[in-house]
């Protein structure tokens, strides 16, 4: 795993549950866990230490977003250290998780893989340039475009009980989600599929794109609170941190068609309902945030 972040760790403990022998990287330290080797790695200091002469590799999953580049080399740092070590290697498979921001703003319509790429400049043009980096590397690669993702410890139940939700209107719009589980199951279901039936580029995503205004009023309902009052888009719009405006100037629902359709893949949430409530379930189970 190249970042063993949110999805990255997740994703380790199940692939070491399913019997792989699982390496995660990450900048800094980490508690020890049976079963996981951690390695330390940095795309933006060049330092990859162990990871850099890791013999025997077959499976790969790139979690790391691509670094602002400022010497104006590659479009992806990660891809310029490790390509020489990646290429060595008896991969089988190399799985890169990217988002669904690179197709920019539909208004609201279905985007699919083959749709077309029209990304923001900035955070998402240099996404897209990363896909092609690592697409032109000649690595058994397969793309994984998500939305926002949620799971336990990133459900909007810390912000409800602190009073720091903001319920924002804004006409017509939807964001798609997916549960961080379901992201680790397609994963797993496509590269227990044969090569020549992974396609290049997959949507991970839930079936139902919603206002947020419903996922955070189903969050509400979860927890007994009321929600707080609704704000206009139009009237906060300039409060907001430009992350923040950039997800709310893109309007889409992205489709899950090739994913569950034409590769099977069955979604544990197809929604956000089973999904904050599995969530809200393991945190109160005693989950440890990551
Ligand atoms: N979160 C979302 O809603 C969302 C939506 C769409 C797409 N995505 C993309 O999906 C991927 C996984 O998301 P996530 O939320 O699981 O991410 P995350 O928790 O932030 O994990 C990312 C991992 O990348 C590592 N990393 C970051 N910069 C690095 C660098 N310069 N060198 C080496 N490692 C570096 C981090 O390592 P450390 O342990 O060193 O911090 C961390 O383990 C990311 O690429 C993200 O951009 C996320």
């Amino acid at each position: 795993m190249i970042g063993g972040g949110y999805t990255g760790l997740r994703f380790g403990r199940a692939a070491r549950d399913v019997g792989f022998a699982v390496l995660l990287t990450s900048r800094g330290e980490r508690v020890p866990e049976a079963g996981l080797h951690w390695l330390h790695f940095d795309s933006n200091s060049g330092e990859s230490g162990e990871a850099g002469s890791l013999d025997g590799i077959t499976h790969v999953l790139v979690t790391a977003a691509p670094e602002r580049n400022a010497s104006g080399g590659s479009p992806d740092p990660a891809l310029a250290l490790l390509k020489p070590m990646l290429q060595a290697q008896p991969l089988q498979w190399l799985g890169y998780l990217s988002t669904t921001g690179v197709y920019g703003d539909t208004g609201g319509s279905w985007v699919g893989e083959t749709s077309p790429t029209h990304p923001q400049p900035g955070r998402s043009q240099r996404r897209l340039e990363a896909e092609k980096a690592w697409q032109n590397s000649g690595l058994p690669l397969q793309i994984f475009r998500l939305p926002a993702i949620y799971g336990p410890h990133r459900c909007p139940f810390a912000s409800l009980r602190e009073g720091t939700t903001r319920l924002i209107h804004k006409p017509g719009q939807v964001f798609s989600r997916v549960h961080v589980d379901d992201i680790v199951g397609a994963l797993l279901h496509c590269l227990s599929l044969p090569p020549a039936r992974r396609p290049g580029v997959i949507n991970i995503c839930d079936d139902v794109p919603c206002p947020s205004s419903e996922s955070l009023g189903y969050a509400a309902h979860l927890l007994g609170l009321k929600l707080p009052p609704v704000q206009r888009y139009r009237d906060i719009e300039a409060d907001l941190s430009p992350m923040a405006r950039s997800f709310w100037t893109e309007n889409r629902r992205a489709s899950n068609r090739l994913l569950c359709g034409t590769l099977g893949y069955r979604l544990r949430y197809p929604s956000f309902r089973e999904g904050f409530q599995a969530s809200l379930a393991e945190e109160r189970a005693g989950g440890v945030a990551p």
